[in-house]
């Protein structure tokens, strides 16, 4: 049988290269692979787990949707679709807060992250979070999910949750993994912390133009002692240099930085240019698809309607096998 594949990001604006390294380019590598079932949404509903506006979520759902069309998501091969038009999602994750603990969920780095970064927004919705992510994956019985590093400890809930769904209901849900990929963790432009859009200076975003892009990793801060370890600043570019460059021009600017000969500003321009390039392309399909927004929502219906098919399956099996039939 085809193993399936799940992820999601949700609507909070415009998608930076962390996203698209960490998430998004595994999605496809997944989708392109014919041994998989993949299944791609926009987590709409966890966008409202932190402060919001209606306007832009209501533009943000379908506007991800047009940059998994771009990245080159096919809707031929990957079910796209928005969460919340799949009911079951939600009702499956009901059924599973029975069997987790809120002292569990209250210990979670992302959830104390959260509440750290928005001290009046402790909602239920927020320590639930972790719940729904589980719904997501498992409604599909997904076994690889494509997303960066951070969301490692909500896997692991998911798989607690698969583990304890078995044991105590006999259901079949498979222990999801991590589909991992080398951009899994893209660091700051600042140099410290992750790139993230939450942190300003911090990303590129895949709608820049190359004068920004070079305007900002020029800006990347690469002040150094001699002899000093690779970090800040300076690690951010190797390992975005190791991504972008080819291996020979890659290991000729590693040995220069080495023996002292480095100029920063041409391995910079050469990073720049090498991101501008990979990027171009999205820019290109992303204005060809955000004129056709027939074609836009008629992915989004169908992917609905695929998604709820399988979901509705898995549901009535968890409701069975609880009591609830
Ligand atoms: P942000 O932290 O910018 O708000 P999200 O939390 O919306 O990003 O993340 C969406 C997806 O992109 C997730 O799969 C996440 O793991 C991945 N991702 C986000 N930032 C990075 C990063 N700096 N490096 C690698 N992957 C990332
Ligand atoms: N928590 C993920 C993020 O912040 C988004 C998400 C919601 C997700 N549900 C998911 C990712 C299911 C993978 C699978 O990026």
């Amino acid at each position: 049988m085809l193993q399936r594949v799940l992820s999601g990001i949700r609507a909070t604006g415009r998608l930076h290269l962390g996203n698209y390294l960490g998430a998004i380019k595994g999605m496809i590598q997944l989708q392109n692979n014919p041994q998989y079932e993949t299944f791609y949404m926009v987590a709409d509903a966890h966008t409202i787990t932190t402060p919001f506006s209606v306007e832009e979520l209501r533009k943000n759902r379908r506007e991800i949707i047009i940059d998994y069309l771009a990245a080159g998501l096919d809707p031929k091969k990957s079910t796209l679709f928005i969460q919340s038009q799949v009911s079951e999602h939600f009702e499956l994750a009901f059924y599973f807060s029975s069997i987790e603990t809120i002292a569990r969920m209250m210990h979670l780095p992302t959830y104390k992250d959260k509440v750290k970064q928005y001290p009046k927004n402790n909602t239920m919705a927020l320590l639930n979070y972790p719940i729904l992510m589980a719904a997501d994956i498992l409604l599909y019985k997904a076994n690889l999910v494509p997303v960066g590093i951070d969301q490692e400890p909500h896997l692991e809930i998911a798989r607690e949750i698969a583990k304890k769904m078995n044991q105590i209901y006999k259901t079949n849900f498979p222990e999801p993994q991590r589909f991992v990929t080398k951009g899994e963790y893209i660091p700051s432009l600042t140099g410290e912390g992750k790139m993230s859009k939450s942190v300003s200076g911090s990303y590129i975003n895949l709608t820049d133009s190359l004068d920004e892009i070079r305007k900002k990793i020029r800006s990347v801060p690469t002040a150094t002692i001699a002899g000093e370890p690779i970090r800040g600043g300076i690690k951010t570019l190797f390992i975005l240099s190791d991504i972008f460059l080819s291996k020979n021009i890659y290991n000729q600017f590693k040995e220069k930085y080495h023996n002292q000969t480095l100029k920063f500003v041409e391995l910079k321009d050469s990073l720049a240019e090498a991101i501008y390039q990979e990027i171009k392309q999205f820019q290109e399909k992303r204005k060809q698809i955000a004129s056709d927004l027939s074609y836009v929502e008629k992915v989004i219906k169908e992917g609905a309607e695929k998604a709820k098919s399988v979901a509705q399956k898995t549901l009535k099996e968890v409701k069975e096998k609880m009591g609830l039939n």
